[in-house]
């Protein structure tokens, strides 16, 4: 009776591990292994590197079920080590621009990395896209990604817990929770920087997508995209999305050097939570993407640094506005901005956000 026990329990243990995916090591970044991980929910397939938590590939069907990758980025890890324009990656401590990398907290005045003119843009020269996280599957058809940003990282104060853990639901979201616990207080702003082109990553540019934003207002920047501090209505001005439009309609009256759309969205609180903030169409293949998250900012960023350098998946040229990106976070440059909501998170409290980017076809 005992043995017949005993091989049932292995019988068991050997099944659970054979179901329990491995991920695959792709190579090695800082002398560290990194190592990409699968995931699928039957309809819709991703493929993550647990170095700075990229999404790599996301397969998504049309109206007939014909699947199409939605998201730039390349074919293996080297891509990516050679430099790129945040594609699908994590960006912080503090997503966007701190200006000229000062900040005070709690009287005290830091210097960050600066790697975008005077400014830090997504952490420093060596943000949390560029480090190697430590990945983990866990149930309910999700990855793990942590890091220990360490104390004085890019000239950030204290030590700060990282987890990212991306889940593909049965509803077709690719849903994103974060969290983060530090021991000084320290701004964080924590964003996913994918690129997304729902006619498919090869496809061309986004100029037909149709978006639609929950915001009335945004946030005015100058010439080097440093908010003003101004909280101003879209209504009448090339940035008003509030009823879906081409990217394309108004991008040149947009202006802006190179020309696009580069600026932070104030979104209209909702009823429900996490909040609709907006919705993406590409009206050629009938892909939708709805994005909802808990933060109160999106950046509507429209590639317009891309310049055909970029040899991506299967051979694919990156050329100006062959991606957009909707990065839900919290206003850029906030820790330099009492009048926005602060960045500082304090050892007594836990960072959390939770974003949730929702595909479907019509
Ligand atoms: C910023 C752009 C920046 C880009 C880098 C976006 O989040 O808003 O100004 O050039 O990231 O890829």
């Amino acid at each position: 009776m005992k043995s017949i026990a005993i091989v049932c329990i292995l019988l068991f243990a050997m099944a659970a591990s054979a179901d329990s995916p491995k991920p695959r090591q792709v190579g090695s970044a800082d002398g560290q292994p990194v190592f990409e991980f699968e995931l699928s929910n039957g309809r819709i397939t991703a493929k993550f590197l647990s170095y700075g938590g990229i999404i790599r590939e996301l397969h998504v069907p049309d109206k007939v079920g014909v699947k199409a990758d939605v998201v730039l980025g390349f074919d293996d890890l080297l891509g990516y080590l050679a430099g790129h324009p945040y594609f699908g990656c994590i960006t912080g401590r503090v997503s966007n621009r701190v200006a000229k990398g000062k900040f005070t907290v709690e009287g005290k005045e830091y210097t960050l990395a600066t790697n975008n003119g005077p400014h830090s843009l997504h952490g420093g020269a060596k943000g949390l896209d560029k480090r190697v996280w430590k990945g983990e599957y866990v149930s309910d058809n999700g990855v793990k990604f942590t890091y220990r940003s360490p104390d004085g990282e890019e000239g950030y104060p204290g030590n700060l817990d990282i987890s990212v853990t991306y889940y593909l639901t049965p509803a077709n979201e690719w849903k994103i929770e974060y969290e983060a616990k530090a021991d000084k207080a320290t701004p964080v702003s924590l964003t996913q920087h994918a690129y997304f082109n729902l006619a498919g990553h090869e496809s061309g540019d986004i100029l037909g997508h149709e978006l639609q934003l929950m915001a009335a207002k945004y946030t005015p920047a100058d010439g080097t995209l440093i908010p003003t501090g101004e909280m101003r209505p879209v209504q009448g001005t090339p940035f008003d999305f509030t009823k879906a439009k081409p990217l394309g309609k108004d991008l040149s009256a947009a202006g802006g050097e190179p020309i696009g759309f580069d600026l932070n969205y104030i979104i209209t609180p909702g009823r429900k939570w996490p909040a609709l903030a907006a919705k993406l169409k590409d009206p050629k293949s009938g892909r939708t993407m709805e994005v909802y998250t808990t933060e109160p900012g999106i950046q509507l960023y429209t590639g317009n640094f891309l310049d055909g350098k970029n040899i991506g998946k299967g051979g694919a040229i990156y050329k100006q506005y062959g991606g957009v990106c909707l990065e839900c976070q919290l206003f850029p440059d906030a820790v330099n901005h009492p009048e926005f909501m602060s960045p500082v998170l304090v050892p007594t409290k836990t960072y959390r956000q939770t974003t949730i980017y929702k595909f479907g076809a019509e």
